[in-house]
């Protein structure tokens, strides 16, 4: 069965309260339940994990070899400074879709800069906790597609 690791950076704990008007008003708890009713329709297993800590991150992203096959992550705002992360999904090579609740694009002009960009298969921003389930179906298109290529 497919698994995906949905990573959480950052703050993120603090989704429901913390700036709803930019981020919500839905928890991380609720979004973890979303993506695995989601990911039930589709016959993927996910784990979903939450840090603060970068390191932690970077320690997840590496544990995630052999386990997962793709990682939809939200690096909060090590999205913006992290080289580490950077670093760690091009060492793992694994498929990562990047998640922002909020359009980081229409923000202040350091949160344009995306580290983690470069090294994804993708970025979905702006549309709130939807998000994380349309990356679900992202990077199970993607998946499909790997494997009907043989990539
Ligand atoms: C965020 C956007 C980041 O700029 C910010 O630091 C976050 C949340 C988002 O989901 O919109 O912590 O990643």
């Amino acid at each position: 069965m497919t698994s995906l690791l949905i990573l959480n950076g950052p703050n993120l704990n603090l989704l429901g309260t913390r700036q709803p008007e930019v981020y919500g008003a839905t928890t991380l708890a609720e979004i973890e339940a979303d993506c695995a009713a989601h990911a039930k329709t589709r016959g993927i297993s996910i784990t979903f994990e939450q840090s603060n800590h970068e390191g932690a991150l970077v320690d997840l992203i590496h544990d995630a070899r052999g386990t997962h096959q793709g990682i939809i992550l939200n690096a909060g705002a090590y999205t913006h400074t992290s080289v580490a992360l950077l670093d760690a999904i091009q060492s793992v090579e694994i498929p990562v879709i990047e998640v922002h609740l909020s359009n980081i694009h229409a923000r202040e002009a350091f949160r344009k800069k995306s580290f983690i960009a470069p090294v994804a298969v993708g970025q979905i921003c702006g549309l709130g906790a939807i998000g994380y389930t349309l990356a679900i179906d992202a990077i199970f298109d993607h998946l499909g597609k790997k494997s009907a290529s043989g990539a």
